[in-house]
């Protein structure tokens, strides 16, 4: 949609500004994972549901720029986690300057967000929006607690995703509807917030899906890496239901050369990457069920579009 890409072109600029510091280093480590690109899936997603609610103010322009904002802080924070190297096919924060200060730049990109948050003059969208941070952590603290356990279990995989990824499209759909002229029609709160549950799941069951399936080249990242870490993702615990041998690899935490090669082989052979990809299938018909009660529009047809694009994206 053009008015979209002019707005996110414009989103681009005010970010820039958003986040420039005193500190000359400090701004530069705030700006690294910017200036790479990424699909900034969030602010399309509430400029979308901005438009197709009525229109967009500038409020909810300054939201789809903190839910950016929010979302590379969080990829800071979770690049020193995680001992990652690469994003976005480049160095990633820790990795070009340093784990300090990738913790400090997140910090200050998380500081940002929630003095240009406070800057909206809405009280229940601060709530809103400072309970999604909250539960990036918690979904972060659920995973980290639950590595190589082959006992976890897909609802609890659903629900960590859920604090770790969907929270962050539900909570901001719902304050986007707080932000707009009809803020009073609760049906519409209700039902975008489910929406961006719904995309949400469908987009963490995606990224993990990729994680074992991707292609190098387009990824920009290291592949592999979640289930290497500990971390069992939905292809895995499909896995793991068909095939005992998976759970030996697992509790030996994959220390053998050829134990990485083993599981993603199991896998494949189990259906896990198929079983994966129907259940984020599934939230993505939920998602789209959600956009029933919107009036027909151009930013409806895209958000139609955006849910499909959750559920076929390469990287
Ligand atoms: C990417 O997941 C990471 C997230 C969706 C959330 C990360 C959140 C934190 C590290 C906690 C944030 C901290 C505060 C202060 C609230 P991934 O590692 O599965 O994806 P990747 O493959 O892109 O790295
Ligand atoms: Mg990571
Ligand atoms: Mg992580």
């Amino acid at each position: 949609m053009k008015l979209i890409s002019e707005l996110l072109a414009q989103n681009e600029r005010h970010i820039q500004r958003l986040i420039q510091s005193r500190h000359a280093l400090l701004s530069a480590a705030a700006a690294h994972l910017f200036q790479a690109g990424g699909k900034r899936i969030r602010p399309t997603f509430v400029l979308l549901v901005s438009q197709a609610l009525g229109g967009i103010s500038q409020s909810q322009q300054r939201l789809a720029e903190i839910t950016e904002m929010i979302h590379t802080a969080s990829l800071l924070h979770d690049d020193v986690v995680d001992e990652a190297s690469k994003r976005r096919g480049i160095d990633t924060v820790n990795t070009r300057f340093s784990n300090r200060i990738a913790v400090l730049a997140g910090d200050f990109l998380f500081a940002q967000s929630s003095w240009y948050l406070a800057n909206l003059n809405n009280l229940e969208v601060v709530k809103f929006i400072s309970k999604l941070i909250s539960d990036l952590a918690e979904g972060e603290m659920r995973q980290t607690s639950t590595q190589f356990s082959t006992q976890f279990e897909l609802w609890a995989y659903l629900e960590k995703s859920f604090y770790k990824t969907a929270s962050l499209f539900a909570c901001s759909a719902k304050a986007t509807c707080m932000l707009s002229n009809d803020h009073e029609d609760n049906h519409h709160h209700k039902n975008m917030y489910l929406l961006g549950q719904h995309l949400g799941i469908a987009f963490q069951i995606m990224d993990d899906v990729l994680d074992i399936s991707g292609d190098i080249s387009q990824m920009g990242k290291t592949l592999s890496a979640d289930f290497v870490s500990g971390n069992l993702t939905a292809p895995i615990l499909f896995a793991l239901t068909q095939e005992a041998g998976l759970v030996t690899l697992l509790e030996r935490e994959c220390c053998y050369t050829q134990d990485a090669y083993q599981v993603r082989q199991m896998v494949w052979d189990t259906y896990g990457i198929e079983q994966a990809k129907d259940l984020a299938f599934e939230h993505m018909q939920a998602a789209l069920a959600c956009l029933a009660s919107l009036a027909p529009s151009e930013a409806k047809d895209a958000l139609y579009d955006l849910a499909n694009q959750m559920i076929s994206r390469q990287r």
